[in-house]
């Protein structure tokens, strides 16, 4: 079985990819993880992220960069908004995750055009969503506990450019596919919105 989950930052997306993956025993891909390990690679070389030559020469990052914590800041979240954009570092991306999606067994990932572009043929596409003030709070709450001082203004401000950037751009924007389930996460609470990923699944599969 291969699920797709996709949809803007801060949705829950990545916490119901994670609990499918627990509750079905399939292997996950955070395929954000792939965007930001070339922005990672665009900063330590001091490098363009417009640039899309740039952005391709950073493609060839080191698997172990992946399960480095700083790849999940909101620095580096930024600039891969910024290098996804460019079409040749999808390119670049689009086989391991297709491989990944297709080993035997099955698999789960999660980003941004899974059950459009990576996962077609997906089993079950869910697209999760949430307001993006709630999201901006869940985002505020997340940098508060990790001990960093923001403004819920610049957290929302943040969020509203990098969803724009993600939807509007022409290399695989960020869309729900036409056969996905849309499940809105405002106001429910984690263990709920699993649990109504699980159904979906279900009822799909
Ligand atoms: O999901 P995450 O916030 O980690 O993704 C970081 C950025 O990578 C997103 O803003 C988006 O621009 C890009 N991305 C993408 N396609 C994916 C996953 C992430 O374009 N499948």
């Amino acid at each position: 079985m291969i699920i797709a989950v996709d949809g803007p930052a801060a949705s829950g997306k990545g916490t119901i990819a994670r609990a499918l993956a627990r509750h079905y025993h399939l292997p996950h891909l955070d395929t954000g993880l792939l965007y930001r390990a070339v922005a990672a690679t665009v900063l330590r070389e001091e490098l363009d992220p417009e640039r899309e030559a740039d952005a391709v020469a950073s493609c060839g990052f080191d698997d172990l960069l992946l399960a480095d914590e700083y790849l999940r800041t909101d620095e580096v979240g930024k600039v891969a908004s910024i290098v996804s954009a460019h079409p040749l570092v999808r390119a670049a991306l689009l086989q391991r995750q297709k491989r990944f999606a297709l080993q035997p067994g099955g698999a789960i990932l999660d980003g941004r055009d899974i059950g459009t572009v990576i996962a077609p043929d997906a089993d079950a596409k869910l697209f999760i969503k949430a307001t993006p003030t709630i999201r901006a709070q869940r985002r505020h709450a997340e940098l508060k506990k990790a001990g960093l001082s923001v403004s819920i203004d610049k957290v929302l401000a943040d969020i509203r450019a990098r969803d724009e950037r993600d939807s509007k751009r022409a290399a695989a924007p960020l869309v729900a596919a036409p056969d996905a389930a849309v499940l809105d996460t405002s106001f429910l609470s984690i263990d709920s919105a699993v649990q109504k990923a699980i159904q979906l699944v279900e009822r799909l599969r």
